[in-house]
Formats: structure tokens, sequence, C-alpha cells
């Protein structure tokens, strides 16, 4: 699967979007915004060890220096591409993550926001609290912390991304990530080009969840995931079943999905 469309540019730009696709060849970039916590250091490691080269983001340039150092110091064997950095230095790579907690996501994302224009920009965040031995979701303004971004940023295009994958596992190399990645974004060139990122992670498999209104629920199922870790003392990734006949390159609809398969039913649970 491709993330641009089929009428881009060489370097990836079409239909106004700033060019992230590096030419053939060539590392993706991507920043991270808050990298230096589990979910962006394990982020950042997981991404250069697929071959993507990573500015790890903080507002401190020696935290990050540290957590890089860490992440390297872990690998050594692997040829991982990671630079320690400001935020407004993650920020001005081609595609940026953010993996703030979620009620610094909008905030932060403002502070850097001249950066991010015309970008794809992915949250992780999650609104969630603990009350007493119970995750339970918040619901942030617009719904979710993504949409918050969106609204904060509303010349780049976000997608919500990566919420349910502990750090744990994606931070460990020596083993796939293991589970479905489920996206979501206002913007379906955002959406194709995370999942073309995702995809190239071993055992991830990358879903095309529709709108950003659909990460209301994304982020608040984190909340239910959480519970089954706590409750049954493990760590639970996500799987859907049904989806195994269909080719990567449909799910994640991809340019020009004319070929991508047509809507079978649009069914409501009771
Ligand atoms: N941990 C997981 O397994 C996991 C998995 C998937 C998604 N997530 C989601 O990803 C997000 C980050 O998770 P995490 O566990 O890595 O969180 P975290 O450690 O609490 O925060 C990540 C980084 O954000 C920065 N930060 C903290 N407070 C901030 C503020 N007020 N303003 C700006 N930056 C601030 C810090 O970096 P600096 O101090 O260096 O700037 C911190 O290291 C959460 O919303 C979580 O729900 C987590």
């Amino acid at each position: 699967m491709s993330a641009v469309p089929a009428d881009a540019t060489p370097n990836g730009a079409a239909d106004g979007i700033a060019a992230a696709a590096p030419a053939s060849g060539e590392p993706t970039l991507l920043g991270i915004i808050g990298g230096t916590g589990p979910a962006g250091a394990a982020l950042a490691a997981r991404l250069a060890d697929i071959g993507c080269e990573v500015t790890l983001g903080s507002r401190s340039k020696y935290r990050s220096m540290e957590v890089v150092d860490n992440i390297l110091d872990r690998w050594p064997e692997r040829d991982l591409r990671i630079h320690p950095g400001a935020n407004s230095l993650a920020a001005q790579k081609p595609t940026v993550v953010i993996a703030t907690p979620w009620d610094a996501a909008a905030i932060t994302a403002r502070d850097v926001a001249e950066h991010l224009r015309g970008k794809v920009v992915a949250t992780m965040s999650n609104a969630l609290a603990r009350v007493d031995d119970e995750f339970v979701p918040l619901i942030p303004p617009r719904g979710s912390v993504a949409a918050s971004v969106q609204a904060t940023l509303p010349e780049s295009r976000v997608a919500a991304a990566l919420q349910h994958v502990p750090a744990t596992e994606l931070g460990n190399l020596d083993e796939p990530v293991h589970g479905d990645i489920l996206i979501c974004s206002d913007h379906r060139e955002a959406t194709w080009h995370i999942a073309e990122i995702v995809d190239r992670m071993p055992g991830a498999r990358a879903l095309d969840c529709g709108n950003l209104s659909n990460a209301t629920a994304i982020e608040a199922f984190t909340a239910v995931l959480m519970q089954l870790n706590t409750r049954y003392r493990t760590r639970v990734a996500l799987r859907l079943v049904g989806l195994d006949h269909v080719p990567i390159s449909v799910l994640g609809g991809g340019p020009g999905s004319a070929d991508a398969a047509p809507p079978v039913a649009e069914t409501v649970p009771d």
C-alpha cells in the first residue's frame, strides 16, 4: 500500500498536503512531540527499527538526549536513527506524532502550530483517569484528544492512531507488535499515510476507522483495555475478527481507493 494519492507529486505533496512521504529510498522523517514518555520512546524505537528517521522531542533537550541514549543503549546492534531535540524541532519534521498526556496535547500543539501547518499530525493520547482501581474515560473538549488537536490546528491533517498498543510491546523490538492499529481522520490521505507507516511494523495491521468523530470511541476504549490488564494481570492487544480475508491495501483504503471493497452492509448492532 502506498501512502500517497496517485496524483501526488514525487515528494508526496497532494491536495495541499505538505510533503510527507520521502522520495523512494529515503527514510521517512518523523518528529514525536512529548517523545520522552514510555509511549513516545517506544514509538521512536519501533519507527527507527522499520527504517524511519525520528526526532524525539521534549520540553527539555537534555531529557530528550537522555531518553535517546537509553534507547540506543538498549539496542546497540540495531542501526536506529533517533535524534534528540526540542518539541519545536520535532514539529518541523514532515510527519509529527503527539505523545503527551491528553490534557497537554492541544496546548502543546498550539505552541508549535506554525511548524505543523499542512502536515499530517497523529495523536496517540487517551483521556483517562484512575478512580480507585478502575480506569475511566474522560471526555475532552470536542469529544476526543484528536478532535481537540484538530480544532487547534485547522490547517493540519490530524489522525488518531496507536492509542491501544502498550508501550512495553511497542518498544520491544525483538517481538512483533501483535495487534490492530485503529486510525481515524477527517482527511483520508492522513489515514493512509499513517496506515502505510504502521503496516511496516511487524505484526501490526492498520485499519481505516473513518472520520475523526470515531476518535471518541477509540480513545475511550483504551479504558476498557487497561481495565482488562488490571483484572487479568496482563497486557492485552486489540485484534478484530472478520477482516482476515481482506487484503491489507483495501483495509487501509490507499490511493485511488476505487479498488477498495465497497461497504457490504450498514449494520448497527442492537
Ligand atoms: N504508555 C503507554 O503504554 C501508552 C500507549 C498508547 C498510548 N498512550 C498514550 O500516550 C500518551 C503519552 O503516554 P506516556 O505514558 O508516554 O505519558 P507521559 O510519560 O505522562 O508523558 C509523555 C511526555 O509528555 C511530556 N509532558 C508531560 N506533561 C506535559 C505537559 N503538561 N505539557 C507538555 N508536555 C508534557 C513529557 O515530556 P517532557 O517533560 O520531556 O517534555 C512526558 O515525558 C498518553 O495520553 C497515553 O494515554 C500511552
